[in-house]
């Protein structure tokens, strides 16, 4: 079975000090202060609005990240100018979304199937420069497939529809939750790296992370909100136990805690 790492998301670090307009609080000290609590790595999106992260944290996280030797992984929509901004910082890993300028948050997974031409050559560029590349899909085989022949190395899963049927106790909560599963046997076995995330709060992580072929989930608007009412290195470090102790023992409810 794979380890499994967490990627602590430090976006809305940034949304909080925007909100003031001011430096206050830096999301490079969240990002230390996750590494030192149970975070493998920092993921941050840089959004082609700056809505939170800007330019100037990911060059602050790309040189903490090679400080620390903690990888980053960089997320953002496949433009020109993102392209340039990787290629310029060379995070470990780049995971591409779709992003829309209206969305609250990243809506659905990335159309591979449909931008095959596109991607492939892009996909490409960001590898030679030695940065792993993700791709956010939804589970679903079509998308799996044309990740594998755009050449990326690891597909992150979206698991923002279960978790949020999960909460809304609708009853495709279930079929959703198989549609993860079975998207993540079917990946890792034609050679892909699975990632998971999106949407995971304490309930909903233990059943993803009892999946054994995923490797690496991504948290953030639920750890960073729990940070309010009991800080953040308590609640990287419940979530951190609760990935684990499924992991180990499997989790065959939402609840693994
Ligand atoms: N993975 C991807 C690709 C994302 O876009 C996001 C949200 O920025 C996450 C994981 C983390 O989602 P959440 O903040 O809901 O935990």
């Amino acid at each position: 079975m794979t380890s499994l790492r967490l990627g602590v998301n430090i976006d809305h670090v940034a949304t909080i000090r925007n909100a003031r307009g001011e430096g206050y609080p830096d999301p490079v000290r969240a990002a230390e202060l996750a590494l030192g609590c149970g975070a493998d790595g920092i993921t941050a999106h840089l959004r082609e609005d700056r809505r939170h992260i800007s330019d100037h944290d990911i060059a602050q996280l790309a040189e903490l990240s090679r400080r620390r030797g903690s990888p980053l992984n960089l997320e953002m929509a496949m433009t020109p100018e993102m392209e340039a901004k990787a290629l310029t910082c060379r995070p470990h890993a780049v995971c591409l979304v779709p992003e829309r300028r209206e969305e609250v948050t990243t809506e659905g997974g990335l159309d591979v199937a449909g931008q095959q031409d596109r991607l492939a050559p892009a996909v490409s560029r960001l590898r030679a420069a030695g940065i792993r590349v993700s791709l956010f899909i939804e589970p679903d085989l079509r998308q799996i497939e044309a990740s594998r022949l755009v050449g990326a190395d690891v597909v992150e899963l979206h698991t923002g529809a279960w978790c949020l049927a999960v909460r809304e106790r609708k009853v495709e909560a279930e079929a959703r939750f198989q549609a993860l599963k079975s998207a993540a046997f079917e990946a890792s076995g034609r050679g892909l790296e699975v990632h998971a995330g999106h949407g995971l709060d304490y309930d909903t992580v233990g059943r993803i992370a009892a999946l054994p072929e995923i490797a690496e989930l991504n948290i953030g608007h639920f750890l960073i909100g729990e940070a309010i009412f009991v800080g953040l290195g308590h609640s990287i470090g419940r979530m951190r136990k609760l990935m684990d102790q499924a992991r180990s023992t499997g989790a065959t409810s939402e609840v693994a805690a």
